[in-house]
């Protein structure tokens, strides 16, 4: 993964190195989560915009949630909840938990106030500690899970506060050394990838989500994939030549998309005297041709890969070309359906929600993006939105058709 010349919030953003014990894995994951949210005013932390983005407070408290319902109501002996409505407010989705605050509604939450979720983290966090110091060997993989759960939302925090930010007519900036990418895309060749049977799915020792299992076998044709990805260059020659004005590129339902919310350019996307612009987390900048293109949706890669006379790569094909590519940068586009692995298995209770029931109606990318903490993401790791979303730093990789 490519990890030099990054910016200063993306090292912050590196995860635990393998030499701390579990009890500093811990403490690092918690304490980045508060410092992502250090640029923002109070103001900041409440609102949500639109559904799929949720208030930075929110994410606090239900990452907090996490540790506490699947952990220390669970196995540490004696335990009091910090307050007996949380589970109420913070469970995301887990019918499992019970019922809980609608999605729609968690902007709504005036209180509690950030200060009593910062007392809630600090609360969990003391009794995590001591929990960790004498943790039964069958609990440590839910541990790790929570740790990797917390990093998942951490990067829903970063993209979650561009939105925020980003769709307030002030553009205010986060942090002015922010910087969404460390390098162009300039080596435009493609790369030959021969016809043999590969094996697609996790099956190493370290941590893995249970949607990149089993491992098994897949033929795979002989493919030609892109060394770079689009960039914002070639994007503007899609518009230019009015992509989104002929149908003939896209889906049915992406087209209908485009007509509904009068799609014209991916999100953040400014047209200003005539000059395109963009909402940055570091502020309102010009188009960089050479960057990397961002925030584009499924329906978009896949209208530009038309317009191209070239296709998205399968999942499949991704996985088995990541070894030569330079990924990491965009949370890239693939042309496969988000379904089971051949023998997938759900956990039983709540956890066994984490992703099986997501398995239907979403598309896979793959890779990581600029804001994935290091070390988060691997080549064999499922990402999945549904194919109209566009606020995650995703991007678009082609393949010969
Ligand atoms: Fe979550």
């Amino acid at each position: 993964m490519e990890t030099s010349n990054h910016p200063k919030i993306i090292e912050q953003l590196n995860t635990y190195h393998p030499g701390m014990n579990l009890s500093e894995q811990y403490q690092y994951v918690r304490n980045y989560s508060v410092e992502i949210c250090e640029p923002l005013q109070r103001e900041d932390y409440v609102v949500q915009p639109v559904v799929d983005v949720s208030p930075p407070k929110w994410h606090l408290a239900h990452c907090t949630w996490f540790w506490e319902e699947f952990i220390l109501a669970k196995y540490q002996h004696g335990y009091t909840r910090f307050h007996p409505r949380y589970s109420f407010l913070f469970n995301s989705y887990y019918n499992a938990v019970g019922d809980r605050v609608l999605r729609l509604h968690r902007g709504n939450m005036s209180r509690p106030t950030v200060d009593e979720i910062l007392a809630y983290r600090l609360y969990v966090d003391q009794h995590m500690m001591e929990f960790l110091k004498t943790i039964p060997d069958e609990v440590k993989e839910l541990v790790e899970l929570g740790l990797n759960h917390e990093q998942q939302h951490q990067e829903l925090l970063v993209t979650d506060i561009k939105y925020i930010l980003g769709h307030n007519p002030l553009f205010s900036t986060y942090r002015t050394d922010f910087q969404e990418t460390s390098l162009n895309e300039t080596d435009h060749a493609f790369l030959d990838i021969k016809e043999d049977i590969y094996t697609i799915g996790y099956s190493g020792s370290g941590f893995s989500f249970d949607n990149e299992h089993r491992q098994h076998k897949m033929y795979l044709n002989n493919f030609s994939i892109r060394k770079s990805l689009v960039t914002n260059g070639e994007y503007l020659q899609f518009i230019e030549a009015g992509g989104y004005h002929n149908p003939q590129y896209w889906h049915t339902d992406g087209w209908t998309w485009v007509q509904e919310h009068k799609i014209d350019a991916p999100l953040y996307w400014y047209l200003m005297d005539g000059k395109w612009n963009r909402y940055a987390m570091s502020g309102l900048e010009s188009i960089d041709p050479l960057e990397p293109v961002t925030h584009v949706s499924f329906y978009e890669a896949y209208a530009f890969a038309e317009w191209k006379k070239m296709r998205l790569p399968t999942e499949f094909e991704w996985e088995a070309a990541s070894t030569h590519l330079d990924w990491g940068k965009r949370w890239e586009h693939t042309n496969s359906a988000y379904l089971p692995y051949p023998g997938f298995a759900k956990a039983d209770g709540a956890i066994g929600e984490y992703n099986g029931k997501f398995m239907i109606n979403q598309m896979v990318l793959r890779g990581a993006s600029v804001v994935t903490p290091t070390g988060h993401s691997r080549n064999t790791y499922r990402n999945f939105f549904q194919p109209n979303l566009r606020w995650q730093f995703t991007g678009i990789r082609l393949c010969k058709k």
